[in-house]
């Protein structure tokens, strides 16, 4: 094997919770070697993912991923150092399928187990490297983190990349998943986030004024719901009212909604920036990072605040083992591990502070 400049530990990574499959091995923030198998076409017929669909599918192509990584990491299964899966949150079958094999290799390498959570891995994403230099970007704490994908939008407060404390999250639909919904009603494809976004970019982002959800001065929780019934609203006509307008310009809709939705996250961004002045860098991770506009808004926001931005590529921004790997190796630089009778869970289980007002 092609043994790593790195003398970090090698980390096999392993990812199931939702529509992809996906293994990388790691030493330290280096990737070395990455495959991931989306499932979006089994499921495009269905308009979202269908669990059982999904675990079969993890099934089948978790073993061919895991080796598909090795073998571009150019690293034998014996000299993997430690094995890091993502056992929360996600779909209950679809968890189950990579923590299992994750357990299984572990145990029959005899080498440390870490099941770490999915959300949290999303935060790291920005600081992984593929490239076989050393230049693994090193965050200044205290920083704040955000998460946009298609199951969460959560905003934390992050001292100990390990040990992220969440200070706000969606209290209804996540900010992808209302791309998704959008992306329904327009009668554009699954996922719906890019088709949104290639529609947007030909309409007028102040044709329709859709409401951006204000859930108390102090709070940094999200709500998209009442956003996507607005949308839905202007797509279809208010049931029982003649005054509505359907036949909205298709474009004009979607500029509109996006234009919403990632307003929502500059404001509560904002409040996050006040209540914590001592803010110094601002982790990014999640599917809808891929969206141009919103990598604008983080950019702008930030240099506006004089935070450092630590932004995925498109690679690292949607699901992958890479940064679940990456975030079970910094556990494992702290002495971490888990027993294997570790359980994989649907729900996240975040530490919450209580909201700050912010400093004047
Ligand atoms: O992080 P991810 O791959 O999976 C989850 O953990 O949820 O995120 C997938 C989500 C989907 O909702 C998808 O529509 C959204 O990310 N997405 C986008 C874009 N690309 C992907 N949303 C808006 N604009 C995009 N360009
Ligand atoms: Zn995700």
């Amino acid at each position: 094997m092609s043994v790593p400049a790195s003398d970090q530990p090698l980390v096999l990574g392993i990812e199931s919770s939702c529509d992809e499959t996906a293994a990388a091995v790691v030493a330290g923030m280096q990737v070395l070697g990455a495959a991931v198998a989306t499932q979006h076409e089994l499921h495009e017929e269905y308009g979202g993912v269908v669990p059982e669909i999904a675990s079969r599918a993890h099934l089948e192509r978790i073993l061919p991923v895991i080796r598909a990584a090795l073998a571009e990491a150019d690293v034998k299964l014996e000299d993997v150092d430690a094995v890091a899966v993502g056992h929360r949150p996600g779909l209950i079958g679809a968890l189950l399928v990579g923590t299992s094999a994750a357990k299984a290799l572990a145990l029959g390498l005899g080498v440390p187990f870490l099941g770490v959570d999915h959300v949290h891995a999303h935060l790291v994403s920005g600081l992984m490297r593929s490239e076989s230099s050393t230049d693994a970007e090193t965050p200044s704490l205290p920083a704040l983190g955000l998460v946009l994908s298609g199951g969460h939008t959560s905003l934390y407060r992050i001292e100990t990349l390990t040990r992220p404390i969440l200070l706000g999250r969606t209290i209804d639909d996540a900010i992808g998943e209302a791309f998704d919904k959008v992306a329904s009603m327009l009668g554009l494809g699954h996922p719906g986030g890019p088709a949104v976004e290639r529609l947007a970019a030909e309409g007028d982002a102040e044709a329709f004024g859709f409401p951006i959800a204000n859930l108390g001065r102090h709070r940094l929780d999200f709500s998209y719901s009442g956003l996507k019934t607005s949308v839905r609203y202007t797509i279809h006509g208010i049931p029982g009212r003649e005054d509505a307008h359907p036949g909205a310009a298709p474009a004009d809709v979607a500029a509109s909604f996006q234009s919403a939705a990632i307003a929502a996250v500059r404001r509560n961004l904002r409040k996050a920036i006040a209540a914590h002045p001592d803010t110094r860098a601002l982790l990014v991770g999640g599917g809808v990072i891929a969206n141009r506009s919103v990598r604008a808004m983080l950019e702008e926001e930030c240099r506006r605040a004089g935070l450092a931005l630590h932004l995925p590529g498109t690679a690292w921004s949607q699901d992958n083992g890479a940064m679940i790997a990456a975030l079970g190796g910094l556990r494992l630089a702290e002495g971490g591990s888990d027993d294997l009778d570790l359980a994989p869970a649907a729900t996240t289980r975040d530490d919450r502070v209580t909201q700050q007002p912010p400093a004047s």
